[in-house]
């Protein structure tokens, strides 16, 4: 399939498509890193849309053209100017607290690629995206929760660990993810 990519801001008319290709994202492209009661467990609380970032005009979608005139969003990512390190709007902990560039790393938020258009350099050229809007707001070290599935690509992208944490989760289940950071200095 050809295609063409446009990565634009996301809006808040997107919602829906975004709920839908996170969904499907995370029950495809995370079924070998965490059991299926870990994804019922954190889909739509841990793992989810943060309509903050949309309405702070730090989320970004990528459309691919598939045919003349017809776009789709294929995938979707963020950064925060914010403390949350993680969540959709349905976490249990939210800080929205704005950070402080000059001490602290923007978060880098919210990645979810179409199980049909992973592996197409689509999640580097989000975190690309998001670190040079992060970097034009003046932040210098950006830093995430990732999931599993996503350490291989920032550590690529030179992200490194800084600690396991373990997400509760309403079912009784928890989630692994792993802080990871980088410094531009
Ligand atoms: C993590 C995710 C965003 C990566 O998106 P992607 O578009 O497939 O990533 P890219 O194509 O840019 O990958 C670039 C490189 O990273 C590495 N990489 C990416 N995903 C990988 C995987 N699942 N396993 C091993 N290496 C991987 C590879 O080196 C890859 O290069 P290659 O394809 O030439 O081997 C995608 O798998 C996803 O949406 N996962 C489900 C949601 C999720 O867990 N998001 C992370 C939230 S923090």
């Amino acid at each position: 399939m050809s295609s063409a990519y446009h990565v634009r801001l996301a809006t808040s008319t997107d919602i829906p498509t975004l709920h839908a290709l996170i969904e499907s994202s995370v029950r495809v492209l995370q079924s070998g890193d965490y059991t299926p009661a870990q994804i019922e467990g954190a889909l739509g609380t841990v793992l989810g849309l943060d309509t903050q970032l949309i309405e702070d005009e730090t989320y970004f979608v990528i459309e691919a053209t598939t045919q003349p005139n017809e776009k789709v969003i294929v995938a979707c990512g963020g950064w925060s100017k914010r403390k949350t390190l993680f969540g959709s709007d349905h976490a249990a902990i939210r800080e929205s607290q704005l950070l402080d560039p000059k001490t602290d790393a923007a978060k880098i938020r919210a990645f979810f690629v179409h199980p049909d258009w992973a592996r197409r350099g689509l999640g580097s050229l989000l975190l690309e995206t998001c670190e040079n809007a992060a970097k034009s707001a003046g932040f210098t070290r950006f830093e995430m929760g990732s999931t599993l599935t996503g350490v291989a690509l920032y550590k690529l992208r030179g992200y490194h660990v800084v600690e396991p944490i373990s997400v509760p989760l309403h079912n009784g289940e928890s989630l692994p993810v792993i802080r990871m950071a980088k410094s531009l200095l």
